[in-house]
C-alpha cells in the first residue's frame, strides 16, 4: 500500500486529490491546521479506504518551527513515503509578518514546500521510485522574483505576492529535480484550473468578493482541480520524469521566469540561509 502524505488536505484540491487517491488504494497521511476540519477530513478517508491506516498531523504551515516540527515527526514515523503532495496554500490581501520575519505568503506557499520536502527526503529516498507533487499555478505567469525583497518590505499586493510564491513552486521543482537526479526521486507541479475550493474566502480586502463571483461563474469542482494532482501522484505515464510543470494531466511550459535555472539555483540557496534546512 503507498504511503502518500498531503499538505492542505483538509478542503478544496488537497482534500478531493487525498479521497481519490485514497479510493485509488494509498494510505494517507494528512498535514493539517485546523483540528476539526482534519478529523472530518480523516472520517472522509476512512469511509474512502477503511482498509488503511490513514494519518493525522496538525501544524500551522506558516511557521517555521512548526514546518520543522511537524516535518521531524513524519520523518520519524513514516521511515518510507511514495509521495509527498506540498498542497497547502493561500492568497492575503494585507501584509502580515509571520515567524522569522517572513512575509506570510511566501512562508506558507513557498518556505512550508521547501522545509518539509527536505524534511522527508530521506522517507522518500527510502521508498524509491518515489515522486514529490507541488501545487502551483497558472499565476505565476504574471510573476518575476525581486531577490532583493523575497519578503515584499518595499511595498505587497497580495496578488503579486501570490503570484510569486507561485513561481517559486517551478523554480522549487526544477531544482529539486535537478538535485535529485538519479536518486529515483522525481520532482514535479502543477496548475489545477481555476477551482471552487475555499481559495480566496481568508484573503480579505476588495479581492475577496471577486474571488466569490469569479468563482461561482467559472470555476472548476475541486474533484477536477485534483485530476492532475492525482495524475502525478499515480500515473506510470510520469515514472521517471522530473522537474516538468503540468497542467490538465499534460505537460506545459513555464514561463520564461519560471525556465531561469541561475534563478531556481539562487531561490534555494536563500531558502536554505533563511530556514537552515537544505544545504
Ligand atoms: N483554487 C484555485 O483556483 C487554485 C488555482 C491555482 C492554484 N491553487 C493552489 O491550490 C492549493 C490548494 O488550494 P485550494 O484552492 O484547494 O484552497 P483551499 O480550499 O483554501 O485549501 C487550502 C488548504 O491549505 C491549508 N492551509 C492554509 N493555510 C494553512 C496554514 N497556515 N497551515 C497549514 N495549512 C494551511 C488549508 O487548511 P485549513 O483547513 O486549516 O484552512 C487547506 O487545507 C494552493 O496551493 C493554491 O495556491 C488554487
Amino acid at each position: 500500500m503507498k504511503t502518500i502524505v498531503v499538505t492542505g488536505g483538509t478542503s478544496g484540491i488537497g482534500l478531493a486529490g487525498a479521497l481519490e487517491l485514497a479510493r485509488g488504494g494509498a494510505r494517507i497521511v494528512l498535514v493539517a491546521r485546523d483540528p476539526d476540519r482534519a478529523e472530518a477530513a480523516l472520517r472522509q478517508l476512512r469511509r474512502a479506504n477503511p482498509g488503511a491506516d490513514h494519518a493525522l498531523h496538525l501544524a500551522d504551515l506558516s511557521r517555521l518551527s512548526e514546518m520543522k516540527r511537524v516535518g521531524a515527526a513524519i520523518a520519524a514515523a513514516e521511515p518510507r513515503i511514495d509521495v509527498l503532495v506540498n498542497n497547502a496554500g493561500a492568497l492575503f490581501d494585507r501584509r502580515d509578518e509571520v515567524e522569522g520575519g517572513f512575509e506570510k505568503t511566501f512562508a506558507l506557499d513557498h518556505l512550508s514546500y521547501f522545509v518539509i520536502t527536505d524534511a522527508l527526503l530521506p522517507s522518500l529516498k527510502a521508498a524509491a521510485p518515489s515522486r514529490v507533487v507541488s501545487t502551483s499555478s497558472e499565476g505565476h505567469r504574471f510573476a518575476t522574483l525581486d531577490f532583493d525583497d523575497l519578503q515584499a518590505r518595499g511595498g505587497y499586493k497580495g496578488w503579486v505576492a501570490y503570484c510569486r510564491a507561485k513561481l517559486c513552486n517551478v523554480l522549487f521543482t526544477r531544482e529539486l529535480a535537478r538535485r535529485l537526479a538519479g536518486t529515483g526521486v522525481t520532482a514535479t507541479c502543477f496548475h489545477p484550473g481555476f477551482v471552487a475550493s475555499r481559495f480566496g474566502d481568508e484573503t480579505g480586502g476588495p479581492l475577496r468578493p471577486v474571488f466569490g463571483l469569479a468563482k461561482s461563474l467559472f470555476a472548476v469542482t475541486p474533484e477536477k482541480g485534483a485530476e492532475t494532482l492525482v495524475h502525478l501522484a499515480t500515473s506510470p505515464e510520469v515514472e521517471g520524469r522530473s522537474g516538468g510543470y503540468y497542467s490538465k494531466r499534460k505537460p506545459a511550459r513555464t514561463s520564461r521566469a519560471g525556465q531561469d535555472d541561475a534563478a531556481a539555483r539562487r531561490l534555494w540557496e536563500m531558502s536554505s540561509e533563511m530556514t537552515g534546512v537544505g544545504g
